[in-house]
C-alpha cells in the first residue's frame, strides 16, 4: 500500500517523455503518491541534431501521452507540455502553464539531460561539449531560476539529477561528468540559498539504471572497443556491488522519499543511487 503522502501538491518533471525512463516513473511514482502531475520533454522529430546522443533519437514528447495515461489512471490531473530546457522562453513558458492550470508548484524533478559528442578530450568537438553543458547544467539552472518563485511560495522541493560520473568519470565521459558535477555544486548554492524560504534541493547521482540511455551508452562503448553489448554491461553489473543493474522505480522511491514531510530536515544533499557503486573501485576494459 502506497502512502499518499503527497496529496494536494503538484510537480512538474522534465525529460519525462521516455516510457522506460528515470523521468516517467518518477512522474508515475509521485502520482501514485497522491500529487498532480506536469511532464515535459522536447520534440521528436525536431530536425535540430543536436537531439541524437549515441545515435538513437531524443524527444520523447509523444511519450508523454502514455505518461498522462498512466497519471489518469492514479485518479491524478496531469498536463504534458513541449519545452527545450535549452532555449529560456520554452522554460518560461512551461512554468507559466503550470501555474496557469495549476495555480501552484511544489516540487521540481529535472531529469532532461545526456551525453552529446562523447570523445576524447583531444577529439572533443568544441560545440558538443559546450551542448552537453546546456543542457544538463544550463537547463537546469533555468528550470531553477524560473520555478523558484512558486516552488518558494510552497516550501517545496527540487531534484536535480545528477549522475555517479559526476565522482567517477570515465573515458569519453569529460563533458557529461563535469557538467554533472557541476549541478551538484549548483544543488548546494540552491539549497543554501533558499533553505531559510523553507525550499530543500537535493542532487540524485544513479548509478547504472536500465534505461534506453544506457543500452545505447552499452552499444556505443561496445562499438568503441570492440567487445560486445553484453559485456559491457556485465562490466557495468561486476563494478556494482549488489551485482545488478537499478530499475528506473529504484531512482523513483528516492524521490517520493526526498519529497515527503519525512525528509524534512534533508536539504543540500548528493545522494548516490547505485547499487553501492560509489564505493566500488572500477574494474575497467577501457583502455586507449
Ligand atoms: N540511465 C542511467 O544509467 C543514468 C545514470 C546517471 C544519470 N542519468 C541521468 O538521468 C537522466 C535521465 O536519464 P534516462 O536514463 O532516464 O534517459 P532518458 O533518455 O529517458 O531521459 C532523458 C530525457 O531528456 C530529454 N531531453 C534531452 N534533451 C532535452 C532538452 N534539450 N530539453 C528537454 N528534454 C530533453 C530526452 O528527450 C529524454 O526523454 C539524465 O539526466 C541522465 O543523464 C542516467
Amino acid at each position: 500500500m502506497i502512502e499518499k503522502h503527497l496529496e494536494g501538491k503538484v510537480a512538474l518533471i522534465t525529460g519525462a517523455g521516455s516510457p522506460k525512463g528515470m523521468g516517467q516513473a518518477i512522474a508515475t511514482r509521485l502520482a501514485e503518491a497522491g500529487a498532480d502531475i506536469v511532464v515535459s520533454d522536447i520534440e521528436k522529430g525536431d530536425p535540430d541534431p543536436s537531439h541524437k546522443n549515441f545515435g538513437y533519437e531524443f524527444g520523447a514528447f509523444k511519450g508523454l501521452d502514455a505518461a498522462v495515461s498512466k497519471i489518469e489512471a492514479l485518479g491524478r490531473k496531469a498536463l504534458a507540455i513541449m519545452a527545450d530546457v535549452r532555449k529560456s522562453e520554452d522554460v518560461q513558458a512551461l512554468v507559466k502553464s503550470v501555474r496557469k492550470n495549476f495555480g501552484r508548484l511544489d516540487i521540481l524533478v529535472n531529469v532532461a539531460g545526456g551525453d552529446w559528442g562523447a570523445a576524447l578530450i583531444k577529439d572533443y568537438d568544441e560545440s558538443e561539449f559546450i551542448k552537453t553543458f546546456d543542457i544538463n547544467m544550463f537547463g537546469t539552472f533555468r528550470m531553477c531560476k524560473y520555478a523558484l518563485p512558486y516552488i518558494a511560495r510552497k516550501k517545496g522541493t527540487i531534484i536535480n539529477m545528477s549522475s555517479m560520473a559526476a565522482t567517477r568519470t570515465n573515458l569519453f565521459y569529460s563533458a557529461y561528468a563535469a557538467s554533472k558535477a557541476a549541478i551538484i555544486s549548483f544543488t548546494e548554492s540552491l539549497a543554501l540559498e533558499y533553505g531559510a524560504k523553507g525550499v530543500r534541493a537535493f542532487a540524485l547521482m544513479p548509478g547504472m539504471i536500465q534505461t534506453e540511455m544506457l543500452d545505447y551508452e552499452a552499444r556505443a562503448t561496445a562499438g568503441a572497443l570492440n567487445l560486445s553489448e553484453d559485456d559491457v554491461k556485465k562490466l557495468y553489473i561486476d563494478n556494482t556491488p549488489l551485482r545488478c543493474l537499478g530499475k528506473p522505480i529504484d531512482v523513483a522511491n528516492l524521490v517520493a522519499f526526498l519529497c515527503s514531510d519525512r525528509a524534512s530536515f534533508l536539504t543540500g544533499l548528493a545522494i548516490s543511487v547505485s547499487g553501492g557503486l560509489n564505493i566500488a573501485y572500477p574494474i575497467s576494459e577501457i583502455k586507449f
